[in-house]
């Protein structure tokens, strides 16, 4: 079991990334980028699909499942993600896989399969874990449960820019457009859907500084710590 669980959950570009690996790293907390894993999946498939996602191929899913490791390591300040044992991190950001992520963590295996492993990732740690349904399926028992929101066009700015420090070419609309997409997908989908948990914190970002929506979250746990009696790490 986890010992003590930051659920941030909340739609594409909305401040969770930023958030979460801010309040872990202030909190010494392990970050738990769970889309990184459902990205790094899909990675994996779209090398293996010849038909490059046409339709979607349940068999090839399945056997890709049973032999794949999905992995984050922690290296100096930062978490690395691992497929397999080569480090994806930057790969899965390309906008090759931003476009195909929501079709493939749709998929009830895929999802199940990642459950289990970010339960198995978080077991005996202090975490902080963003996703879609971290309060909801993955920690339903989280001791803290952030939503975090923001305005479409201030989260297609970020991602951007975003981007752009990766050194990976969008245009604007296509990111707006993909932002927009992803969201009512992953509000649609039949499996664990993004959607608040009842006894979640809604924060607002859109008009925060990325300082003050790390020092607000950060506050929300640490008196919670409290509360709870856990000790800071
Ligand atoms: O956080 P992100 O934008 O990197 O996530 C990529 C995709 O992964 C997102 O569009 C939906 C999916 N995802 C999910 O279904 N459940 C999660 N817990 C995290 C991400």
């Amino acid at each position: 079991m986890a010992r003590f669980v930051v659920a941030i959950d909340g739609g594409a570009g909305s401040g969770k990334s930023t958030t979460a690996k801010g309040v872990a790293k202030r909190l010494n907390f392990f970050y738990i980028d769970t889309g990184a894993m459902y990205r790094a999946f899909t990675l994996k498939y779209l090398r293996n699909d010849f038909a490059k996602g046409k339709r979607i191929d349940h068999e090839l899913i399945r056997k890709l499942l049973a032999e794949t490791t999905v992995d984050l390591r922690r290296e100096n300040s930062d978490v690395k993600v691992y497929l397999d044992s080569e480090d994806v991190s930057l790969a899965i950001r390309t906008p090759e896989v931003s476009d195909f992520v929501s079709q493939i963590s749709a998929i009830s295996e895929v999802r199940e399969w990642m459950v289990a492993r970010q339960r198995e990732v978080a077991e005996g740690k202090n975490v902080v874990c963003e996703g879609r349904d971290i309060g909801t399926v993955v920690f339903p028992d989280a001791q803290v449960k952030i939503f975090m929101e923001a305005d479409v066009k201030v989260r297609a700015a970020r991602r951007l820019k975003e981007l752009g420090e990766k050194e990976i070419d969008a245009a604007e609309q296509d990111v707006m457009e993909n932002i927009k997409f992803r969201d009512r997908f992953d509000s649609e989908r039949e499996h664990s859907p993004l959607r608040k948990a009842e006894n979640s914190i809604v924060v607002d970002t859109t008009n925060l500084t990325i300082e003050e929506e790390i020092e607000k979250v950060k506050a929300i746990v640490v008196e919670r710590l409290a509360i709870s009696g856990t000790e800071k790490p």
